[in-house]
């Protein structure tokens, strides 16, 4: 076992032992390397303050991705390379042509949010050759907010921070040593590190490990990109006593091509995972795009949107709609089951002590199978949903032959319209049908009233969106998506 987690912190090592397993990232760069640079703003993953940029070998490359300091663990640097604002300049105080941009464009005025801007922007540009196109940029900038600038000259920094550079940047500049430090890092041994009080954290590099740890400790919190687990800390102060982070085993992340669809690791990011889903269902890459924001998908997991079992996690309905299996381990032992069997009740998911996701198969869709996913949410970006619908049909000689369907924000639980899909099912696809099966949502949800929405708007908008599939499956043909009437940020907004 190794007792401590080692990372770089821009080029320099460094070694951490002894740490409370909950410290987040930007606690540590505030309250144990003094690097104030770095904002606290919302402390729930929300406003941007705190972004950061971390660096993980990809080949003989960099992956830079922006991420939430606030609720990121600590512990969940290992093996990476941590970039700050700090770190941007030359050694001769040269600044890095985003932040020169910034400048240029006059991109801030308090300034409180401009570290956190120029670390999104950072992480752009080295994904970037030349100017970025304004959607990119709005996308990259999503999970930022600003209170006195206004977007429009940042916007204007970041279509023009590449017009700044003269050559590469430090940071590509010096990517082989980098590399080569990272790799001198890497280690299959189990993290191990006590914390104060006796609570603890292990971090082990495989399947296998992982298994044994959760026997050992069944009542162990398992973290994946701590986004829901953050919160628990920043927010709920909760103390973990147990921590084990997944982030070190290779073999749950990744999308894998099988018979039996896309396999999906646990531990696979939403960034990781869009392309592969898009490319099967586009309308669930759409999803994907809706959930937080670039930091945030960089490190929410599918796994853990699966094993949080919100009623508006935004993955389920349209897993669930395209039939979706899950791949569940205990020890040495696997079972599959339905995915819209593992929703037990609120809160309530069939995962047993000890066992652990393991992976999600997303089948093919099936010839003529279509997947429509509409997500309601009061902003476009950055916003919970209020109800999610996703509706798989395949549809014959105009006639349904087969539907899925599955809502989110509609009950307790991720949930099937079991009642809907029987009225819709041996049925013509009409406008007629479509209206008789709305009036069968009322047998399969009571929905809740909340803050977010009331009951009544939520079976209004459920009934809508079945209304909507029906309307843009007219226009679906040669032009496909083009077609149909996609939400835009604008039109989403206004
Ligand atoms: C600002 C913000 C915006 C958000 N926006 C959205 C949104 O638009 N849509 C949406 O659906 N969600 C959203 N979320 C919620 C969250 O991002 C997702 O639920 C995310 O998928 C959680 O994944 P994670 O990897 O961060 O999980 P974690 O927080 O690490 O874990 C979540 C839960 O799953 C458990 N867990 C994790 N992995 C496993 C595993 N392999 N086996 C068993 N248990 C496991 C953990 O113990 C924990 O109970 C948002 C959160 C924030 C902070
Ligand atoms: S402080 Fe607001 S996102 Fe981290
Ligand atoms: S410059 Fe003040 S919040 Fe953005």
């Amino acid at each position: 076992m190794r007792n401590s987690i080692k990372f770089l912190l821009g080029s320099e090592p460094r070694e951490l032992s002894g740490i409370d397993p909950t410290l987040t990232v930007l606690d540590y760069l505030q309250q144990i390397e003094r690097r104030t640079g770095t904002k606290e703003g919302c402390c729930e993953g929300d406003c941007g303050a705190c972004t950061i940029v971390v660096g993980t070998p990809d080949g003989d490359r960099l992956q830079y991705r922006a991420v939430n300091a606030c609720i990121m663990l600590a512990a969940s640097l290992d093996g990476c390379q941590l970039l700050t604002v700090e770190e941007l300049a030359g050694a001769d105080g040269k600044l890095h042509p985003v932040q020169q941009a910034m400048v240029a464009a006059h991109g801030s005025q308090c300034g409180f949010c401009t570290p956190g801007f120029v670390m999104s922007l950072f992480a752009l540009y080295q994904e970037t050759d030349t100017a970025p196109e304004v959607e990119d940029v709005n996308d990259a900038l999503a999970g930022n907010l600003c209170r006195c600038t206004g977007y429009g000259p940042i916007i204007t920094a970041a279509r023009t921070m590449h017009d700044l550079a003269d050559g590469p940047d430090k940071f590509e500049q010096g990517i082989k040593t980098t590399l080569e430090a990272l790799r001198s890092l890497a280690d299959e041994e189990t993290i191990h590190i006590q914390g104060p009080d006796g609570r603890v954290l292990y971090a082990p590099a495989s399947l296998d490990a992982l298994a044994d740890l959760l026997a050992e400790h069944p009542d162990a919190t398992l973290v994946a990109g701590a986004t829901d687990v953050g919160l628990w800390i920043t927010k709920a102060l909760k103390k973990l006593d147990t921590v084990i982070w997944l982030g070190r085993i290779a073999a749950l992340r990744g999308v894998r091509e099988t018979d039996a669809g896309l396999e999906i690791g646990a531990m696979t990011t939403y960034s990781d995972a869009a392309a592969a889903i898009a490319a099967l269902y586009p309308d669930f890459g759409e999803v994907i795009r809706r959930i937080g924001s670039v930091p945030l998908r960089n490190v929410g997991t599918i796994g853990g949107n699966i094993a949080n079992g919100s009623p508006i996690g935004d993955t389920l309905p349209p897993l669930i709609a395209a039939g979706a299996t899950l791949i569940l381990r205990r020890g040495g032992t696997r079972r599959s089951l339905k995915l819209e069997n593992f929703f037990i009740g609120y809160g309530k998911q069939d995962l047993k002590a000890g066992e652990f996701v393991e992976s999600v198969i997303l089948p093919r869709p099936a010839p003529d199978t279509r997947l429509y996913c509409y997500k309601i949410s009061k902003r476009f970006d950055q916003d919970i949903s209020a109800v999610l619908g996703a509706f798989s049909l395949k549809i014959t000689d105009g006639k349904v032959e087969a539907a899925r369907i599955a809502y989110g924000g509609m009950a307790a639980t991720p949930k099937r319209a079991s009642a809907t899909e029987a009225a819709l099912v041996g049925k013509a696809w009409t406008r007629e049908t479509v209206e008789q099966a709305v009036e069968s949502l009322r047998k399969d949800f009571t929905p809740l009233d909340d803050m977010r929405a009331s009951a009544q708007y939520r079976m209004q908008v459920a009934g809508n969106l079945l209304l909507k599939t029906w309307l843009e499956s007219q226009s679906d043909g040669a032009d496909g998506l083009e077609t149909r009437i996609m939400p835009t940020r604008e039109t989403a907004n206004a």
